[in-house]
């Protein structure tokens, strides 16, 4: 854990919605905005109907577009819902997947959010390689995080140890300045 540009950047193994002390978190989403499986299922499974129903008016979403609800029974105050690219048919991916995240923060700014947690978007049932990805966050986050005024803390849930690993490895590229391309 180290603070870039005043903000915490934390990357742990874990569950989205076990994130009791973050006040919005972000949801894998389908553009319905449905149930679903990985975390759109394991948000709404935790948030009950009361969720669905938020939603249902807001949807459907764009790949990159996102939309803020309540977290309903969620620990959190707020979910904010993100449509990532499926890979290979949804293009540019990686400009789409830049987007989901450079928009989730701009959300979480207007709306005044201090903490943030992500999941690795897109790396589930929409097939982006995990590390292509986890390089696009770090890459937005050295872009974004400059003109943060109220997050002060984002932080990365990664399903299992091997993608923690992965996420460690770019985090440390992040915070060495080694992935700015301008800088060698
Ligand atoms: N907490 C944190 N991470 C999780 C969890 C969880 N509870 N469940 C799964 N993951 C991880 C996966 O291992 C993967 O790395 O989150 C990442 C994203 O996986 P998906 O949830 O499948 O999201 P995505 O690839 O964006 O696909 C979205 O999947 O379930 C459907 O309705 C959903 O159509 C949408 C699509």
């Amino acid at each position: 854990m180290k603070k870039q540009h005043n903000v915490i950047i934390e990357c742990i193994q874990g569950d989205i919605t076990s994130q009791a002390d973050i006040t919005a978190i972000v949801n894998a989403a389908n553009a319905q905005l449905e149930m679903g499986g990985g975390v759109a299922g394991a948000i709404h499974n935790a948030a009950g109907p009361g969720l669905v129903e938020e939603c249902r008016p807001l949807a459907p979403i764009r790949p990159g577009e996102t939309v803020i609800t309540g977290g309903h029974r969620l620990p959190n105050r707020y979910v904010i819902h993100c449509l990532g690219p499926v890979y290979g048919i949804d293009k540019p991916e990686d400009q789409l997947l830049t987007d989901c995240y450079r928009n989730a923060l701009r959300l979480a700014e207007q709306y005044k959010i201090d903490s943030i947690a992500f999941p690795a978007i897109s790396t589930g049932a929409f097939g982006y390689p995990f590390e292509a990805a986890a390089k696009l966050v770090f890459k937005t986050l050295k872009e974004v995080i400059p003109a943060l005024q109220y997050v002060n803390k984002i932080r990365f849930i990664l399903h299992n140890y091997s993608d923690l690993e992965i996420y460690n490895t770019q985090y440390f590229k992040f915070i060495s300045n080694k992935n700015d391309p301008e800088k060698k």
